[in-house]
């Protein structure tokens, strides 16, 4: 396994993460638990602010926070001097409730609800990404009645297609999301929301797909949309801002080759400022929203092991007491991870099928792999589990959710606690 920013093993095989050991952990807090390493995290968002910048252009960072969003985790990006996405009225009020500075904040989604909608009016959230002509509808209703006005961008679909799983890909011609760039229908609908006295329009949004590991895409994005601003200029629509999304790839094994990201950051703010300037759009600020990459590789998460199991078509399982509840990504998208057995390095490495405790087949966690001789109540840590897993958790089977906890220069502070069972029915009411 890879080991990622502070993550160290000592001489008998026991691994810790910013300076606090495994075994400490799992006494204070129990398994599974999901752990994340504050001061790599911290470095890897002053990696993004330090890289996408440029002298003539103001480069944005809008974390993605459907990656991973608790109170403490916006307070955090807040206090590193991001902005903030948002996807559903539930993230919205979470940003809000951590104090966040809500002029930063960028609404998504395909479907938002007036409630989300009034909840974002009301709120006075900095910034709504309108899907399609609906939603310039919906919230031009809620505007007048409010009489306040409303800085947005319109999601248009690039038409980009990239190499990643099928299902985290958002660019292509049939996707749920945004408009087509180029039809008659989106120009018009530019040109609405452009005269709407309710809207300040500041540009459009293309964000292409997920965990991409080729540049080309992205640079292609900036120009599709930059040339499109170039037309619609010269028909009197001036955009002063592009957000051109996320979906940076990252390291989970050896199979990734992830993108070098301070160069690429750099470049790909230089080439928005040079485009812009060479078709003369005097663009004033790009945006991106950076989720899994912010985030993905300061994660892990910890098990126990309950047993070994060897089947007879040679197989062999090591049972944790968690699975496809706190970690779908392996059942949704055949995502792979890395793992270690985390309290000691005795035995030979060889091959293991790691598999939750869920009644499901498919709650599989890792289909290969290579662990030092695991046995009952060893500890074993799955690296790289930072986005999109505590935030996609569930309670199929009523599993508890984990705990979440920062770990940072030998200390460790609980952020989220482990779901209780009273906690699990607090909202059931009798027959
Ligand atoms: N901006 C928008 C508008 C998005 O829809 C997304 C992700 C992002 C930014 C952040 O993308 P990232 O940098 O994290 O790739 N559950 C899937 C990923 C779904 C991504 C959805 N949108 C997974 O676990 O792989």
């Amino acid at each position: 396994m890879k080991f990622h920013g502070t993550m160290t093993q000592n001489k008998d095989g026991l691994i810790s993460i910013g300076g606090v050991d495994v075994e400490t952990l799992k006494n204070e807090y129990g398994t599974p638990l999901y752990i994340y390493d504050e001061q790599f995290l911290r470095e890897n968002i002053d990696m993004f602010s330090n890289n996408f910048k440029n002298q003539k252009l103001q480069g944005i960072v809008a974390y993605a926070s459907k990656a991973f969003l608790t109170i403490a985790m916006a307070q955090l990006i807040q206090e590193e001097g991001l902005s903030i996405d948002v996807a559903s009225g539930g993230e919205l009020y979470t940003v809000y409730k951590a104090g966040f500075d809500m002029s930063r904040v960028y609404f998504h989604g395909n479907n938002k609800t007036e409630a989300e909608l009034e909840l974002a009016v009301k709120l006075n959230c900095g910034h709504i990404i309108l899907d399609h002509e609906v939603e310039v509808e919906k919230l031009t209703k809620i505007l007048e009645k409010t009489r306040k006005r409303m800085k947005v961008f319109l999601r248009v679909n690039p038409g980009i297609d990239v190499l990643t799983h099928d299902f985290i890909k958002t660019s292509k011609l049939d996707s749920k999301f945004g408009v087509t760039l180029e039809s008659e229908s989106t120009r018009k609908l530019i040109h609405e929301i452009n005269q709407n006295p309710n809207f300040i329009f500041l540009g459009l949004h293309a964000h292409i797909g997920s965990q991409i590991h080729q540049t080309e895409p992205f640079f292609e994005n900036v120009k599709t949309l930059l040339e499109v601003y170039k037309v619609l200029n010269d028909e009197g629509v001036h955009f002063e801002s592009v957000n051109i999304g996320g979906g940076f790839g990252i390291y989970y094994t050896k199979e990734d080759e992830p993108i070098l990201m301070p160069s690429f950051l750099s470049s790909l703010i230089d080439h928005v400022q040079k485009l812009s300037e060479k078709l003369d759009l005097n663009l004033k600020e790009v945006i991106i929203e950076p989720g899994r990459s912010l985030v993905s590789n300061a994660g892990s998460t910890l098990y126990t092991v309950g047993s070994i199991k060897e089947t007879l078509a040679e197989k062999t399982y090591v049972f944790v007491d968690g699975g496809m509840s706190d970690n779908p990504r392996v059942a949704l998208y055949d995502a792979k991870y890395e793992s270690i057995i985390a309290n000691h390095k005795d035995g030979e490495l060889s091959h293991y099928t790691i598999a939750g405790k869920l009644c499901e087949s498919g709650d599989i966690l890792s289909k290969d792999a290579l662990l030092a001789s695991p046995k009952q109540d060893d500890l074993l840590l799955m690296s790289s589990t930072g986005a999109y897993t505590f935030s996609m958790s569930s309670n199929y089977n009523r599993m508890l959710r984990p705990a979440v906890v920062f770990v940072k220069d030998g200390k460790h502070k609980l952020v989220v606690q482990r779901q209780s069972l009273d906690d699990l029915i607090s909202g059931d009411l009798n027959l």
